[in-house]
């Protein structure tokens, strides 16, 4: 890795000043005497794009990473030539770009300094490769923060780090082990309580050094390509999220059976194995709705195959599971086995398919079958073709969901683990070698999966599961957080993998619960559990070398534990659909570490193990063997415990006591959060009541249900149900107001209250201005009341 100081000593190139200067409608054009060229696009105002050519030449403008959707348009822009400096107005911020270095300085239109060069951009041509190594340096302030960066196994709070984005396969990697399994070159900057991000698309090798190497130097830079960054301008967190995740593209919804628990190992066969696990959680009435089938289903590995021996009727198998509630989750890697009487393979030699090396001959990797071939999926026919493959699979033996492993692309026997760097990709008409392609390749390859899926599913949502990721993977499918360990260490990078993913808009993800590799005793699966339901992909997966993880693995006790997070999960659905709508709907995140949601509290800058899952609730896994409880950071706000609704006052750290059976779990006062009797699968049930449990406030506060057909594309057209609370707490009165929108009619006529913490006792009831009979409509001894669900305001008086 070079550093500041290595380029430094070798007297690196840098611009120099400005000698042409063109403003083009949403571009504005520098140029120096020494042939840079600085490009610098308004998507937004507070969306802005830095590129930097070298001999006044810039590559053809291509990235895997950017939406098609993405918002664009500006309310403002003037530029001003000045001295010492060009100035770039928006609505939002100023630009200052000097004339003498063509350093770059972004402050807010207070005059707040968010972001300036420290270097600004260098280079080093590279002698090996051609091109240049590509940098960029930024100052950094005290007291400044770094957040995001996806699967990072690190503190939430990335200042004084330094990581590496190259996605690799990092069986039972550690804390702070870098690379790991994706690329999410984000990352957002909290200064003077400030937010701002920056996007760093470059699918080469990066690196960002926080000022780990130099206290007051931020820098980032990639073997190769451009300098290419996009800014985000907060202030809030959640602004920048929102501004890269719109950039980077969102999901579809996911059918919701997807939101529920999933069970896997490495592997589950023969299919005599799978029936009995399947039935073994309906016997012992833990709620399950996916089951997975590893690498050991196909024939000798060969994918798109299928072990007859093991399972010699998967559609008879498939179909039957499905009536009892389980959705069947095939895996499917990229290597293709060397084998002249494999038809995969020989389609792929028939149409030129596979990846060749820089002179001629096809790359060769060891996987799970032997040697393989890689199918190019950087070119589009071969995603084409690849997508094609899976129509037996989904169309006619009924898989509901493709997982798609070791894509980073992961090769045995080797140590780089990958594939040779002179490989070529055609990388969609930009031919290049695999040193520009690892990042994105496993991207390609689930973006092809994912294709596939969702055409011979149609008209049934696709799921698709990937383990390598590059910024903007998060449009084609969930994602987890790869091999990690049955260790305490692992809840703990568990938990800030997730938060991260969930700031740098990748929502839908989810970790091993348990561990992969080794086995957890029965406290360390339970805590997992406990944490991992309130992830947005909740799925138990093991190597299975260790022995059994299945929930009733660990006896009785832990098997109830288990059950009743499980449990809660289910309830808890039509919560979790809804923060998955607003995640695809803003970009908001469905888990928020704590400086997100109040990033001028310093108290949270440093905070790594609360969260808040969806927008009013606060989770604290307990982290230790032996705990009765321990103490976390209230962040502000009043909160109600879940367990006895005492509320804890926000902005102080204190002791929770959470016994094995407990989770520190809080619910943010005023929130309305609603939930769905608990199903063994989803669709078990007709919903005939919505449940709400109303957490008093005396003030207001606004919550929200998003329901629809929990499958298709309706929605899309309109066919959902929006509602928005409004809740408004007084001495002796709570008020709630309702605002529906989208036309689809939830199966369930009305709503069941249940009330908490309220300050008196009920004495009269008014619907939309009516007085109604209060022994109608009370239950549960007076704090439960069932109303009509469509009324628009809802009065309930005390004394
Ligand atoms: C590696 C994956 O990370 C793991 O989840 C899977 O079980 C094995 N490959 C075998 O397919």
């Amino acid at each position: 890795m070079i550093t500041n100081t290595e380029i430094a000593k070798r007297g690196n190139q840098f611009p120099n000043h400005i000698v042409d200067f063109k403003h083009e409608n949403d571009k504005i054009y520098f140029t120096t005497q020494n042939g840079v060229i600085l490009q610098v696009t308004i998507l937004r105002d507070s969306v802005l794009r830095f590129r930097y050519a070298t001999e006044y030449v810039f590559e053809p403008d291509f990235s895997y990473a950017i939406s098609e959707d993405v918002n664009l348009g500006y309310n403002e822009l003037t530029v001003e030539d000045e001295i010492p400096e060009y100035v770039i107005t928006t609505s939002k911020i100023k630009v200052y770009i000097n004339k003498t270095d063509l350093k770059v300085q972004i402050v807010d239109l207070n005059g707040v300094v968010l972001m300036e060069d420290e270097l600004g951009f260098h280079w080093d041509e590279n002698f090996d490769y051609g091109g240049n190594v590509v940098k960029m340096s930024k100052v950094c302030h005290s007291g400044e923060s770094y957040y995001g960066m996806g699967d990072k196994a690190s503190h939430t709070n990335l200042k004084g780090k330094r990581v590496n984005n190259w996605v690799t396969d990092s069986y039972a990697y550690g804390k702070d082990q870098e690379p790991l399994y994706k690329s999410i070159p984000f990352y957002i900057g909290l200064k003077d309580s400030i937010a701002y991000g920056i996007f760093f698309d470059n699918s080469f090798s990066t690196y960002f050094d926080f000022a780990g190497e130099k206290r007051n130097v931020t820098s980032f830079w990639a073997d190769g390509g451009e300098m290419n960054y996009y800014f985000f301008y907060g202030p809030q967190m959640q602004e920048v999220v929102e501004s890269y995740t719109d950039l980077t593209g969102v999901p579809e919804l996911p059918p919701l059976w997807a939101l529920g628990f999933h069970q896997s190992k490495w592997s589950y066969f023969p299919e005599q194995k799978v029936r009995d696990i399947a039935s073994n959680f309906r016997k012992l009435n833990i709620p399950c709705d996916a089951i997975y089938l590893d690498i050991d289903y196909m024939e000798g590995f060969r994918c798109f195959t299928w072990n007859n021996q093991y399972f010699p009727n998967p559609k008879k198998m498939i179909e039957e599971l499905e009536e009892d509630g389980f959705k069947t989750i095939t895996m499917i890697d990229p290597g293709i086995k060397v084998d002249r009487d494999y038809w995969v393979y020989q389609q792929a030699m028939d149409n030129g398919f596979f990846c060749r090396r820089a002179d001629g001959p096809h790359f060769k990797g060891k996987v799970w079958p032997g040697e393989c071939k890689f199918p190019d999926f950087t070119n589009p026919e071969v995603r084409e073709w690849w997508a094609d493959l899976y129509k037996e699979m989904i169309a006619d033996m009924g898989v509901s969901g493709v997982w798609n492993d070791m894509n980073e692309p992961a090769i045995m026997e080797v140590p780089t683990k990958t594939a040779n760097l002179d490989v070529r990709h055609d990388y969609d008409g930009h031919p290049c070698s695999h040193r520009k392609a690892h990042n994105i390749y496993g991207m390609q390859m689930v973006r092809a999966t994912y294709e596939g899926v969702k055409k011979f599913m149609f008209p049934r949502r696709p799921f698709v599961l990937t383990r390598a990721a590059y910024s903007g993977t998060q449009r084609y499918c969930a994602t987890w957080t790869g091999d990690n360990v049955a260790t305490w260490e692992h809840l703990w990078i568990a938990n800030v993998q997730m938060q991260r993913m969930c700031l740098s808009g990748y929502s839908f993800v989810g970790s091993d619960i348990g561990g992969f590799a080794e086995q957890p005793n029965g406290e360390l699966f339970a805590r997992w559990m406990q944490l991992a339901v309130f992830h947005p992909f909740c799925r138990v997966h093991s190597s299975g070398d260790h022995g059994d993880q299945e929930p009733w693995s660990f006896g009785d006790e832990i098997t109830d534990i288990v059950r009743e997070f499980i449990e809660l999960r289910y309830q808890l659905l039509p919560y979790l659909y809804t923060m998955f709508y607003n995640y695809i709907k803003e970009g908001f995140p469905m888990l928020q570490s704590l400086v997100f949601y109040d990033q001028k509290d310093h108290q949270t800058h440093f905070r790594t193990d609360e969260f808040i899952f969806g927008k009013q609730m606060l989770v604290c896994p307990v982290q230790e063997p032996n705990a009765q409880g321990r103490r976390m950071y209230f962040p502000k706000g009043n909160w109600y415990n879940y367990w006895t609704d005492e509320l804890n006052s926000g902005g102080v750290e204190r002791w929770v006591s959470a016994e094995i059976h407990r989770v520190p779990l809080f619910v943010k006062e005023g929130a309305m959060i609603p939930k769905y009797p608990v199903q063994q699968y989803v669709g078990e049930k007709e919903i005939d009541k919505l449940l709400i449990d109303v957490y008093f406030k005396e003030g207001t506060e606004n919550s929200e249900v998003y329901e629809d057909q929990q499958e298709g594309y309706d929605y899309k057209k309109g066919r959902y149900s929006l509602r928005r609370f409004k809740l408004t707490g007084k001495e002796n009165e709570l008020i709630i107001q309702q605002f529906k929108d989208g036309n689809f009619i939830t199966p369930y006529d009305s709503f069941k209250l249940t009330f908490h913490g309220l300050p008196f006792k009920i004495e009269a009831v008014e619907l939309d201005n009516e007085e109604v009979n209060l022994n109608e409509i009370k239950l549960n001894g007076g704090n439960t009341i069932e109303v009509p669900k469509d009324f628009t305001e809802l009065h309930i008086f005390g004394k």
